[in-house]
């Protein structure tokens, strides 16, 4: 039995009645385009709409989702891989009933991680599955590997993207290294794009309609346009207090506009993609392409 079977296994054994998380993966070509903020305040309008939500950081570097909230998390991914840490350990509390996860060096780590880890962290993610109704997955800044790797396994996906021309052209960038990437299969991971920072929907749309114009052109990959958040001072000063703007102006336009790709989101039931169940599923996936180099 090769290794990719024996996950599939793994998951197919875990009670197939029980129903997995769905997973979203917030990326983007340039960093500082705002994923964070639209991670964190995702997850509390989702978790407003009754879901029960959980933000995983794969950003390793910089831990933004807990300078964001200002909370420091006691234990993080790696505690869970390497130091006998529960799954209930490492999810710290957040406000309005979120939970977050750290991925500290756990996340750097699976670079390097033995087949028997990769076992034993799939089963563990696999009790994350059953405790949320969706996870969010944060990840770093820039067209990296890891950032990538993420991409490629996921079945949901959100690309944030502002109108400056950078954002656009690395936006683009992101999709065509992934187009080129052999394991990356367009059918299997929707991506959906956000404009962030926005004057008008009218520019959000020209944005979409400018980017999927190259890419209908030029790649495979499949976008969609999910939805506008405009610029938004209040943004700015919620990141300054590290509280969600949703809970500190939950009328500013930014938590309108965040509330309302939330309910499009929970509208819209998960991709018909069958490749990615669950975060263990993901996890098992990022793993597969990892070894077959
Ligand atoms: N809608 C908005 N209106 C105004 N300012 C915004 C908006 N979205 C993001 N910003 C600004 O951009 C900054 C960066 O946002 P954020 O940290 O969420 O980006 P990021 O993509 O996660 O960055 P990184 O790539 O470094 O992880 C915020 O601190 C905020 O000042
Ligand atoms: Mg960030």
């Amino acid at each position: 039995m090769d290794q990719a079977e024996q996950l599939r296994n793994i998951i197919k054994k875990q009670s197939p009645q029980r129903k997995l998380a769905r997973v979203i993966t917030v990326t983007s070509g340039k960093g500082g385009v705002g994923k964070s903020n639209i991670s964190v305040n995702l997850a509390i309008q989702m978790s407003r709409l009754g879901k029960r939500v959980i933000i995983l950081d794969a950003d390793f570097g910089l831990a933004n989702v807990e300078v964001m909230l200002g909370i420091r998390p006691r234990y993080s991914l790696a505690d869970l891989m390497f130091r006998g840490k529960e799954l209930k350990d490492i999810i710290t509390k957040g406000p309005e009933n979120i939970g977050f996860i750290s991925g500290g060096s756990g996340i750097h780590e699976l670079t390097n991680i033995s087949k028997s880890q990769i076992l034993f962290l799939t089963q563990k993610l696999y009790e994350l599955d059953q405790l949320a109704d969706v996870i969010i997955i944060d990840t770093g800044a820039g067209i990296t590997d890891s950032v990538l790797e993420f991409v490629t396994a996921s079945s949901e996906v959100l690309l944030v993207v502002t109108p400056e021309p950078t954002s656009i052209t690395d936006a683009y960038a992101l999709l065509k290294t992934l187009n080129r990437k052999g394991d990356f299969v367009p059918d299997s991971t929707v991506i959906k794009m956000i404009s962030n920072r926005v004057e008008s929907y009218e520019e959000a749309k020209q944005l979409f309609t400018k980017l999927n114009l190259v890419v209908e052109k030029f790649l495979t990959v499949k976008m969609q346009f999910l939805g506008a958040i405009p610029q938004d001072a209040n943004v700015t000063k919620a990141v300054m207090q590290q509280k969600p703007y949703s809970t500190l102006y939950p009328n500013a336009p930014s938590s309108k506009a965040i509330f309302e790709l939330a309910n499009i989101l929970c509208n819209n039931a998960t991709p018909k993609v069958n490749t990615v169940n669950g975060i263990a599923g993901l996890f098992s996936n990022l793993i597969r392409l990892k070894f077959k180099k």
